[in-house]
Order: C-alpha cells, then sequence, then structure tokens
C-alpha cells in the first residue's frame, strides 16, 4: 500500500516521471533515472524499486529486503510530510535549579520534552532556536544529555545569551547540526546566527546575508523553512522592538527575492505569534521557559506555561502548526493550518 501511495505523491508533483512510474508500475520495463531529478526524488525511486520488486538491479538501484526497505520507510528522503519539533529559549544553568523568573529552566524543558514524545513522537527532527543556556556554558551540558540520544538531527542556532564557542564545543557532531542549511525531504531548513557579541540586539552579518541567498537560491524545487533567533518584524512591543534584528529589511529583501521560502521561523520573543507577510509564514514560538506579556510598551512577565511547537511541512509547501502549552495541553492549543504556497 506504502509503494503505491509513495508512487502517487510523486507523480502528482514530478509530472515528468509519470512515464517512469508508469513503466515500473505496470512491471513493464527498468525503472529510469533520469539525471535531472533532484536527490529527493532518485532516493525515492530507489526505495520503490527495491521495495516494489526486492530483487530488481537492472537500473542499478541497490537490492534489500523488502522488510529492511519497509523498515526505512520514515527516510526523510520520501517523505510526503516533513515534522520538526521546535523548542526555543530554555535558558540553562549548569546548576539544575537555576532558575528564571520564577521558572526552574531545566524541570521546565525536561516536562516539555517528556511532553511532546507522549503526542506526534517522534518528528524527523528538533528544532532548537537559541538560548539554550542564560549566560552559564556549563548549561550546554544538560542540554546534550536531554536531546543527544533523541535518535533524530537537533538542528541549533545561537542566541543572544548562548555562549558561541561552548556551544560549537559542546554540541559538537551529530545529532547536533549548528547553522548552515540541512535538505529533509523536499524542504530545506536554513540555520541563521544572527547574534551580535555583546548585544541582546542580532544582525545578520554581510556573511550570513550571502549564505542564505546562496542558500535559497540553489533550493531548486525545495521549500525552504528559515529560522533564526531575533524577530525580523515589528512585534508591536516597544521595549522587544529594541533588540530585534537590526538589519531586518536587508534579510527580508532576500527572501522576498525567493519563492521558495514558505516560512520564517524565530524564538527570542518568549510569545507565540503567528503572521502572513508576502505569501511567507512568520512564526515566533514561545519559550520552554517563562514567557514574554505580548504588545507590551515595558518589559513584562506573561504567566502562560511553557511551550513548544510542532511543525507539519508538506510536499506542497504549506505547513500546519501547533504551538502545545504545556500545562494546558487538555485545555487546548493554537492549532492552524495555512498555505503558504
Ligand atoms: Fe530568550
Amino acid at each position: 500500500m506504502m509503494t503505491y501511495l509513495t508512487a502517487a505523491w510523486a507523480v502528482s508533483h514530478y509530472p515528468p516521471l509519470e512515464r517512469v512510474l508508469r513503466q515500473d508500475l505496470g512491471g513493464r520495463g527498468a525503472l529510469e533515472r533520469p539525471s535531472s531529478l533532484p536527490p529527493a526524488v532518485v532516493s525515492l525511486l530507489r526505495f520503490r524499486g527495491t521495495a516494489t520488486v526486492g530483487a530488481r538491479n537492472r537500473s542499478g538501484f541497490a537490492v534489500v529486503p523488502f522488510r529492511q526497505a519497509t523498515a526505512s520507510i520514515r527516510d526523510t528522503t520520501i517523505m510526503s510530510v516533513l515534522r520538526l519539533t521546535q523548542f526555543t529559549d530554555p535558558h540553562l544553568y549548569g546548576d539544575e535549579t537555576g532558575s528564571l523568573r520564577g521558572v526552574v529552566t531545566l524541570s521546565s524543558l525536561t516536562a516539555a520534552l517528556a511532553h511532546a514524545q507522549l503526542r506526534d513522537w517522534p518528528p524527523e527532527a528538533v528544532l532548537v532556536t537559541g538560548d539554550i543556556v542564560q549566560d552559564d556554558p556549563a548549561g550546554y551540558a544538560h542540554f546534550r544529555r536531554l536531546f543527544g540520544s533523541l535518535g533524530m538531527p537537533v538542528l541549533c542556532l545561537p542566541g543572544n545569551h548562548d555562549e558561541p564557542q561552548a556551544m560549537r564545543r559542546e554540541l559538537n557532531g551529530r545529532p547536533f547540526v549548528l547553522g548552515g542549511s540541512l535538505d529533509l525531504g523536499l524542504w530545506r531548513i536554513v540555520l541563521l546566527d544572527s547574534c551580535l557579541a555583546g548585544s541582546a540586539s542580532g544582525r545578520l552579518s554581510e556573511r550570513s546575508l550571502a549564505e542564505l541567498d546562496e542558500a535559497l537560491g540553489s533550493a531548486r524545487n525545495r521549500h525552504c523553512l528559515v529560522c533564526l533567533h531575533h524577530h525580523p518584524i515589528d512585534m508591536e512591543s516597544r521595549w522587544l522592538d529594541r533588540v530585534g534584528l537590526e538589519n531586518a529589511a536587508e534579510f527580508l529583501n532576500i527572501i522576498d527575492r525567493h519563492r521558495s521560502v514558505r516560512a520564517i521561523v524565530w524564538g527570542h520573543v518568549h510569545q507565540n505569534y503567528d503572521g502572513l507577510r508576502k505569501g511567507v509564514r512568520l512564526l515566533a514560538t514561545p519559550s520552554t521557559c517563562a514567557q514574554f506579556l505580548p504588545r507590551a510598551d515595558d518589559f513584562a512577565v506573561d504567566r502562560r506555561p511553557p511551550a513548544y511547537r510542532t511543525l507539519e511541512l508538506r510536499a506542497d509547501g504549506s505547513i500546519l502548526t501547533e504551538v502545545v502549552w504545556v500545562e494546558q495541553c487538555a485545555a487546548g492549543s493554537s492549532r492552524s493550518a495555512c498555505s503558504a504556497a
């Protein structure tokens, strides 16, 4: 069954492949491998060929037993929906009892992760959008212990309270991915470093902007999710808007040049935001610890509980996302769907 569903998906999104798939489904002739195919589709065809016939090798596809192929069905190269879970701004300390604005941050992050693991788990990857520690590099060891053995990529970028050198040292190597861009299925995830040394505000360097432009420009037919710590739009909060992304206009100019961008997601603001700008979804995610009161002129803590965000990134570029408030799950969550394609 899954084999045919997968084939139908490929046909709908890559019409030129129809002839190729028909041949294989009908058992007439060998599966072809057009050189112009994006890597995700080549992988999909490899899976299909193997799963369907088990021993086909005329087309150069690796031959593996059907059971093994089935076991890899969650391989990101063949998924029509890519699921991410985003945690942001945990503000960890080396001291396990360390608290920020009345919330013990390690306990709060642990609870948020445990909560997520009871719902729609596992995603294909976890996304963490900065402020992993609260100016205390000893906090990274807790993060590594919690997230290092989840069995999936953990995509990280720094926030203004992170310690860049310690972060690179402590989160070095798999499963952690620090910065750059990563292709998962039909999506390209771009991780930006918006930190400005010694400042709560953010700024993308000329190099970061150039890398963003290049990553979006080379995405071909992949949809792009752009991630950073600082907010690139006005949050209608006087104190927060003093510490946003200083060169947001330059950033958004690049976004506007690339039709592949489907969403921008950030942390830093410790509150939920869900908007749309020129067809691009704009998403801010609450912290796994204390929240800030939305649209406040002066700093104010919001009494809302810790939270995280789930993201379903679909093959057609649309996004289904949900902010899950950890202490209020039974009472509901803010779930919304929007086609940003
Ligand atoms: Fe933060």
